[in-house]
Order: structure tokens, then sequence, then C-alpha cells
């Protein structure tokens, strides 16, 4: 049933996180009775971790996985909404009523989970198990504007007071998970290190298939054509915005309010030039060229 502005306030009241920091970095509050129990997760060496800043794609990389791991098979692909069927790691830990409350990983190995964690706080038995890690990135404005529109449809996060004011918390990182710069920074310079593919969403958007098959060689994986085609048409934007199990219709309404604005609302680059004014763009430019100074990182920001 379609909810109103006014019952989604006041479910906002009743659900939104109360936030704490670890490591000057913004998580739910919920974390903190299980934060020594996300750091000593055991991880296995044949698991897979997606890795991403919230709002780089990350469901649709679920997708992809997924779908690489059940061979494309679509029928297997639907058993379950994304995170039931690739949890988030952190909320193994936690209770995120009708959010997935009771999340439990799969015990059967290869298992393939998601975190928005940063490098430098990942469970140390990741690294130790030298688990394949998949980090997907996207460019700054793009991100900024999914995450504006994710905090006004979603009743656990606050509603940003504006759309000014939403760009300054990004800028300074004061939003759940932190700074966008150290989050991608951290992972680029961790990749040299460990066993990361680093991928862009802007790249995965222009050439899917391209990078479907760098995925597959990262995962030591082989499909046939038409697996790959399968996969292709499986986890393109409006075939996944139809799909109850990848759309997120499956959190309550009063979780995720899709009238507001839908999980999945354009999915292109280059969207952030519908809400940047010039002055904003010149602002956001200047400190981004410092935020991201002595970086070799470099972002599309259209296609
Ligand atoms: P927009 O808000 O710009 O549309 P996350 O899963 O990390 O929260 O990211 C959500 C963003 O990924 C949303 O961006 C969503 O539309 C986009 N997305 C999800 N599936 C997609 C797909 N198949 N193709 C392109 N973009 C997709």
């Amino acid at each position: 049933m379609a909810q109103t502005e006014n019952t989604h306030q006041l479910d906002r009241k009743m659900l939104q996180f109360s936030m704490m920091e670890v490591d000057g970095i913004l998580m739910p509050q919920a974390f903190e009775g299980v934060w020594e129990r996300i750091c000593n997760f055991q991880a296995r060496p044949d698991d897979t971790f997606l890795v991403s800043y919230p709002k780089s794609g990350t469901m649709w990389m679920v997708e992809i996985l997924d779908m690489i791991h059940n061979d494309g098979d679509v029928v297997k692909c639907r058993r379950a909404t994304s995170i039931l069927r690739v949890p988030f790691l952190e909320s193994k830990f936690i209770n995120m009523e009708g959010a997935g409350s009771g999340l439990d990983f799969a015990t059967t190995s290869p298992r393939v989970l998601v975190t928005h964690l940063r490098a430098h706080l990942l469970p140390r038995s990741i690294w130790e198990q030298n688990c394949k890690i998949i980090y997907v990135a996207r460019n700054a404005k793009d991100c900024l504007v999914s995450y504006y529109h994710f905090h006004r449809m979603t009743s656990f996060l606050p509603t940003p007071a504006s759309w000014e004011d939403f760009c300054e918390d990004f800028m300074s990182g004061k939003l759940l998970y932190g700074s966008w710069y150290d989050h991608v920074k951290g992972w680029w310079e961790a990749k040299d290190k460990h066993r990361i593919f680093f991928l862009f969403y802007e790249d995965l958007k222009k050439n899917p298939r391209q990078e479907i098959c760098k995925i597959l060689k990262f995962l030591g994986k082989t499909l046939s054509e038409d697996t790959i085609d399968k996969i292709l048409h499986h986890t393109s934007f409006d075939v996944m915005k139809e799909n109850p199990m990848a759309n997120q219709t499956a959190f309550p309404p009063n979780i995720f309010n899709h009238t507001i604005s839908p999980f999945l609302r354009k999915g292109m680059p280059g969207d952030w030039k519908n809400h940047f004014t010039v002055a904003m763009n010149e602002k956001f430019d200047e400190h981004y060229k410092k935020k991201m100074a002595g970086t070799t990182l470099t972002f599309h920001t259209e296609l």
C-alpha cells in the first residue's frame, strides 16, 4: 500500500537509526554492541566480498554476482530479495526490524557477502584468508545525488534539510559510512596489496559485457556467451526495476517509500547535471580537487 509523506515522517521518528562514530565514521548505533563481533567475523578462503560506498551500484553488482554464482539461473536468482541472497556483513549482527531481521549467512561455501566498510575497518580474517574482493566505485556527484534521494525515501536515515545542506554533509563526510573520498581512496590503495578487483559503475554502464567478462576472469569462472547474455538481460536497469526480488520493494513501505523516490531511480551516469547549479558545481569541484589531490584514481562523470 502506498504511504503518504505524512505517515512516512511518522515512521521516520520510530525507525531512524541513531548514529555513533567508529574511527570518526558515522555508523548505526546498533553496531555498538556488536562491533567486536563484526571485527571477529571469520572469513573462509573461498568467500567473495562485494564492497562499495553506499549508492555506488551495490545492488546491481549483487544481482550480477548472484547470477554468476548460479550460472545464469534466473529462477534461482528470484529465490529471495537481494539482501537475503547476498547478505550484508554488518547486518548479520544486528536486528534491523523489518529490513531483514534474523539475517543469516548461507552455510554452504562459496559465499558471496556485501559490506560498505572502509578498507581499514574490514574484519582482519578477510585479509588473512586472502578472500577475493570486488570493489565497485561510482563518481562522487552521481553518488551524492543518489544518496540524497535515498535519504528522502528511507525511514532509517534523516530527511535532508535541503539539497544544499546534503551536499555540505557529503563533502564533509557527515553521512552514514562517512566520507566518499576516504572510502574510494582507501580501497584504491588497498587494491595494490590485496586480491581486489576495482570496478567502476560508469564502465559497467558503458560496456557491461566487457566488465562482466573481467569479473568472471577475476573469479576464475567461465560461462557460455548465452549465459552471459542472460546475465546482461536479467541485470539491466529496466529488467531489475520490474523484478520485485531486485528492486527493493520487498522491504516494507514504511522502510523504503518508493513513491517518494524509487530505489532504482535513474541508473544513469551524469544525472548530477540535473541537480547541481553552476555555483555548486564550482564549489564541489574545488573541494574535490583538494580531497583527491595525490591519488591516481580518476572517474568519468558522464557516459
Ligand atoms: P540512482 O539513484 O542514480 O538511480 P546501491 O545499490 O549502491 O544503493 O546503488 C543504487 C544506485 O544504483 C541507484 O542509482 C540505482 O538506480 C543504481 N542501479 C541499480 N541497479 C542498476 C542497474 N541495473 N543499472 C544501472 N544502475 C543501477
